[in-house]
């Protein structure tokens, strides 16, 4: 059975840049509750740690130093079906290729500086959660 939360981080470009509220609005209005959140500014070794399945990948580098450049804002959301749902609500990774009314249609400004991560399975979605929240405020957050 899918899951009903999903860990999502606001990165360092739309927090950056003052759009926090709206893309927590915009996940509101698409029907999510948020459960947990926070602001931090991730070290060389979280960045690293967090995106470790993307290590071998040609723009890992460039993708650490992004989400080491500012604070962050990690938040885990609850709703029915949430990674799947999210993953709609948020488009594409590539702006140019995202739908309209999307999360990165409207606040990303390129295939890395995308505005937001969303987990992409409800295993990484428990992994992720507990990356940036402990396990009594998992369990709390209801
Ligand atoms: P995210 O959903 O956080 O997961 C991995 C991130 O790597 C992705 O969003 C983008 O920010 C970044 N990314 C993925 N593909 C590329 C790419 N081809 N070039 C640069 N950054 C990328």
């Amino acid at each position: 059975m899918a899951g009903n939360r999903t860990l999502a981080i606001v990165k360092p470009d739309a927090f950056g840049s003052g759009k926090a509220g709206k893309i927590l609005a915009h996940i509101e209005g698409a029907g999510f509750r948020i459960i947990a959140a926070r602001v931090t500014h991730l070290s060389d070794a979280e960045a690293g740690e967090f995106y470790a399945v993307h290590k071998e990948r040609p723009f890992f580098g460039s993708l650490t130093k992004f989400m080491t450049s500012g604070p962050c804002m990690p938040v885990v959301l609850e709703k029915s079906d949430a990674v799947a749902s999210f993953r709609k609500t948020i488009g594409a990774t590539d702006p140019a290729e995202a739908e309209a009314n999307t999360i990165r249609k409207l606040f990303a400004e390129s295939k890395e500086r995308n505005a937001i991560h969303a987990s992409d399975s409800d295993e990484n979605a428990y992994r992720e959660a507990r990356f940036f929240f402990s396990e009594t405020e998992l369990i709390r957050a209801r």
